[in-house]
């Protein structure tokens, strides 16, 4: 019988990539792909990529430069560019590498098997979701996402994402908890929803259109799962219901990624995000009132065009007032086709050393946040063997990495863990009898 062939897939970019890849990845099963982790044992390569900054886009062809002698080994070999960079490039990535053999936006997977067998084109047509099969038997990892909402029609004067992921769309609730069984019963525990603008969500329902928080109280009822998660949100839709349900849903945990990308309101305006940062800190306090240790998370982006030294205090100011448990924080990248990218930037080393401020502060509260779980008993979902022999590395409901040594541990085991130390990015622990 003749060897299957291989596939090699590298995802960069959000978890909606990730989610992405491996709908792909199932969709080149059916058609008799196995996943390789060697590019140079592949028969297809998909970079499955991100524009959301300068530095991501750009990777993707320093990477294409790596793979392209391996068509001289493998001249069957087929190179396709999937994602973000796909969508806002296109052909153009064709052009300035002759190796790729196939660009796929991500409105168009469903028509990767046809074109991997032949067709060496470029397919951008509008047609979202429901297309590839999601359905397998296989067993999957405990914890999981799952995309009910992509897209975003909110045009942040910064953000290349309505660009690259199109209008809003929200997958109908009966697909979402289809998906969701399946997903179950394949032994996953815990299951994040993805969406651009996940509190957006308004999928049709079986009486009418649900909202996130009637999806999550659904989904609760699920026998088997025992995790909710979702991300990412805008303050903006994060509505009375939701508020409440992370007081009221058990399943839901109590972690919340709530980006407000700016402290001062001049700046927040001038990113057309629609939201102050009074109200911002306002959400915060009745998220904390609905779950007092619901852990917050956020994103930040610093040098934003106009940005002066008051603006950037103000940001400083919002960050001590929230104590992030978690935060990313992002120097601005002027994206080519926004509003932002026609503005006069702010002088790279003056938003250096801001980023590095703001750095600093985020990872003392990360710090303390992580510190105060020490002593502390806290319920891990174990996902995979740590590093160390006999160890495993799971997820705390407030999303802490979590290291247990103790050989009776397998992967998808919930257990009660005593945790007795923080290091830099995780907590260590022992379970608790
Ligand atoms: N939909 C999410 C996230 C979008 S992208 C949201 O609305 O929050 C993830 C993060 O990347 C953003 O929250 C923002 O902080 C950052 N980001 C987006 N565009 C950027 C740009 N041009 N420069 C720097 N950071 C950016
Ligand atoms: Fe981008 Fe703003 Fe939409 Fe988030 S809400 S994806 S930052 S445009
Ligand atoms: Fe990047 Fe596209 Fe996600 S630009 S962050 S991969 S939606």
């Amino acid at each position: 019988m003749a060897e299957p062939k291989k596939l090699f897939i590298r995802t960069y970019g959000c978890q909606m990539n990730v989610y992405d890849s491996e709908r792909m990845a199932e969709a080149m099963g059916a058609e008799g792909y196995v996943a390789t982790d060697r590019p140079e044992d592949a028969d297809m390569i998909l970079l499955n990529t991100c524009h959301i900054r300068e530095k991501a886009a750009e990777k993707v062809y320093s990477e294409l430069g790596r793979l392209k002698p391996l068509k001289a080994a493998n001249p069957d070999l087929k190179i396709g560019v999937t994602g973000c960079v796909a969508q806002a490039e296109g052909a153009e990535i064709m052009r300035r590498q002759p190796a790729v053999d196939m660009v796929v936006g991500p409105q168009s997977y469903h028509r990767l098997p046809v074109m991997a067998r032949g067709g060496v084109e470029a397919g951008l047509e509008e047609d979202k979701f429901e297309h590839l099969p999601a359905r397998s038997r296989a067993a999957r990892a405990p914890a999981a996402f799952l995309t009910v909402q992509e897209g975003c029609d909110k045009f942040c004067a910064f953000c290349v994402v309505p660009y690259t992921r199109g209008a809003e769309v929200s997958r109908p609730a009966e697909r979402v908890l289809a998906e969701a069984r399946d997903l179950v019963a394949r032994g996953v525990r815990e299951i994040t929803l993805l969406g651009q603008n996940v509190n957006a969500y308004h999928g049709a329902g079986p009486d009418g259109e649900w909202s996130l928080a009637r999806l999550i109280r659904e989904l609760a009822k699920i026998d088997g799962l025992d995790r909710i998660r979702f991300t990412t949100s805008h303050p903006n839709d994060m509505n009375d219901d939701l508020i409440a349900a992370h007081g009221a849903e058990p399943k839901l945990m109590p972690y919340l990624h709530l980006p407000v990308q700016s402290g001062s309101d001049r700046i927040l305006k001038a990113m057309n995000r629609k939201h102050s940062a009074e109200g911002y800190l306002r959400l915060i306090e009745r998220l904390r009132a609905a779950r007092p240790d619901i852990l917050i998370s956020g994103d930040l982006i610093v040098g934003f065009p106009g940005e002066t030294e008051e603006d950037f205090e103000a940001t400083m100011e919002l960050v001590r007032a929230v104590e992030y448990g978690q935060c990313y924080s992002f120097k601005y990248s002027a994206r080519p086709g926004t509003p932002a990218a026609e503005r006069d930037p702010v002088p790279a080393a003056v938003a250096d050393a801001r980023l590095q401020r703001l750095q600093a502060l985020l990872a003392e509260q990360q710090r303390a946040a992580q510190e105060a779980m020490v002593g502390r008993e806290v319920s891990v979902l174990f996902e995979k063997p740590g590093r160390a022999p006999g160890q495993m590395a799971g997820k705390s409901e407030h999303l802490h990495a979590v290291h247990v040594t103790d050989p009776a541990l397998r992967a998808g085991d919930l257990a009660r863990v005593r945790i007795t130390a923080s290091a830099r990015n995780s907590l260590a622990g022992e379970i608790a009898h």
